[in-house]
């Protein structure tokens, strides 16, 4: 691996994520531009690490890059990855093995000893490099389910670090995970964190068990509360505190941003343009069969067969940015929504009115802000989500305390976004009667809910998610004090 010498041993604060915060795109002329990498991870960690001095290792998400660029005073450093590694480790392992079987097997996970390998390999990678750009003592970071071998690689190439994982999915329930033939790795290798967060304290607490019945470590038997009383798993003389961390949002700049003129005029013009229907509802995505893009649709579908929803006063916009498109369960489920969006706008579009906006394609910040404010009714329906950024976006942009939020039991947003419209993704009757209650809400009934969902937003932004976490970090292996002890 290439690290430049000056970056040796300097960094004391280190996050290490499958990604960095950018893409590398190389323009038909060869220039080269970084560009924003998608999905959730990136936009709860870009606000703090703007705020510290310190590295970011990961992959540039092209082939054989190894770059080490430095954009907006961060030093990212490059974990290259061969085309056979994207296939094998990225695609095949994560994509094809752990998200589906972490995310309820919504597709049947895929079990290959050579995957297993490469995220092996690739895991080791990453583990070098943090090691290599960390000072002496650092705190170090790792993030999410493609790097959970790293915490005990790296515990052993240098056992000064303090070091920290966090999981940005949901963790499974135990009889999933058990199907995994190298579940006691993974176990063992999250052992090597001195913390280990989960966004709910379900998560945690199967986590727990399965370090008592794979790893054969003493734990502690409570229930584990949120940013407050954590487990303890006894590894040798080490404690792992184990805890439940829910992610945010930077609420405070977003609520900001949406309050402006430009944002407030490019809402109006959106509505304009649309042909100012009595309703916008909106959803915005990673295209990903967790995401029950079709539930809405589906759901859109039989309200407007029934006439309980009218499309001449009715649009509906799905934002989805491109994801991980060559993995088949993604080419599958594109197809599948790109035929339900054609059928509906087939049925009951007209010529100068398409009921469903499909962009297939990531949009701008400052556009996607617009959106939120514009639309009256936002849609998150997942099969199962870690937490889902996208509905606290949209109600962090809702000063105006205008607009409803239709949100699946099945996220972690649930837990806390309690006044919102919620329904049970399976239960299409259930989705249906949610999306006509938001529709339909008085101002009164719509104003109560936005200011109970603000409060929460507002409040648990991502510096408090930030801040939970690395205070728990920095106290960890000291005699600690609050925890649940067996
Ligand atoms: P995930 O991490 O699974 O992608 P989240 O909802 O937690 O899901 O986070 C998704 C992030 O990506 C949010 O910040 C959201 O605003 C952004 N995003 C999703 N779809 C789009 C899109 N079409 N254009 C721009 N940003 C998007
Ligand atoms: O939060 C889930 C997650 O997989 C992140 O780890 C990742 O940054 C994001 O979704 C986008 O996924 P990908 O990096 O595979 O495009």
């Amino acid at each position: 691996m290439d690290i430049p010498a000056e970056v040796a041993q300097t960094a004391d604060f280190v996050v290490v994520a499958n990604r960095l915060p950018v893409d590398k795109e190389t323009l038909p002329d060869g220039t080269v531009r970084w560009k924003r990498s998608p999905g959730g991870l990136v936009t709860a960690l870009e606000p703090i690490l703007r705020s510290q001095t310190g590295a970011w290792v990961g992959w540039s998400g092209v082939p054989d890059s190894a770059d080490n660029p430095v954009v907006d005073g961060l030093q990212l450093v490059s974990v290259p990855l061969s085309a056979q590694e994207i296939n094998e480790y990225y695609e095949g392992f994560s994509n094809a093995t752990l998200w589906p079987l972490y995310h309820d097997v919504l597709v049947k996970p895929e079990y290959h000893r050579e995957w297993w390998n490469s995220y092996v390999e690739v895991n080791r990678r990453f583990a070098e490099a943090a090691s290599t750009v960390a000072s002496e003592g650092a705190m170090v970071w790792v993030q999410d389910y493609q790097l959970q071998l790293v915490p005990k690689m790296l515990r052993m190439l240098r056992p000064d670090l303090k070091i920290g994982f966090f999981l940005h999915i949901p963790f499974p329930p135990v009889e999933l995970f058990m199907q995994l033939p190298w579940r006691t790795e993974i176990v063992e290798g999250l052992l090597g964190a001195d913390l280990i967060g989960f966004h709910l304290p379900g998560g945690a607490q199967n986590f727990l068990y399965l370090a008592r019945r794979l790893a054969g470590q003493a734990t502690s038997k409570g229930s584990v509360g949120v940013r407050a009383k954590f487990g303890v798993v006894q590894v040798g003389f080490r404690h792992v505190r184990v805890g439940a961390f829910p992610i945010s949002i930077d609420s405070g700049a977003l609520d900001a941003t949406s309050r402006s003129k430009k944002i407030r005029d490019r809402a109006a013009e959106l509505r304009r343009d649309l042909g100012n229907p009595k309703t916008i509802m909106l959803g915005v995505d990673r295209l990903d069969y967790t995401k029950g893009i079709d539930v809405r649709l589906i759901a859109l579908s039989e309200l407007l067969a029934e006439g309980r929803v009218d499309p001449r006063d009715t649009v509906m916009i799905q934002l989805a940015t491109p994801s991980r498109e060559r993995v088949d369960s993604y080419i599958k489920m594109r197809a599948g929504i790109e035929q339900l969006v054609g059928n509906i706008n087939g049925t009951h579009g007209e010529v100068a009115h398409q009921v469903v906006q499909y962009l297939h394609r990531p949009v701008e910040r400052d556009e996607l802000i617009a959106f939120f404010v514009a639309a009256d009714v936002m849609l998150v329906t997942p099969l199962r989500d870690g937490m889902n950024l996208v509905a606290k976006e949209y109600v962090a942009c809702r000063s105006d305390l205008g607009g409803a939020l239709v949100l699946s039991e099945f996220t972690g947003a649930a837990a806390e976004l309690r006044s919102a419209y919620q329904a049970n993704p399976y239960d299409l009757d259930g989705v249906k009667d949610a999306i006509v209650s938001a529709v339909a809400q008085t101002p009164d009934e719509g104003r109560r809910r936005m200011r109970a969902l603000r409060r929460q937003v507002l409040a648990h932004d991502v510096s408090r998610w930030a801040e939970s976490f690395l205070g728990a970090l920095a106290a960890a292996n000291d005699v600690a004090t609050g925890e649940n002890r067996s």
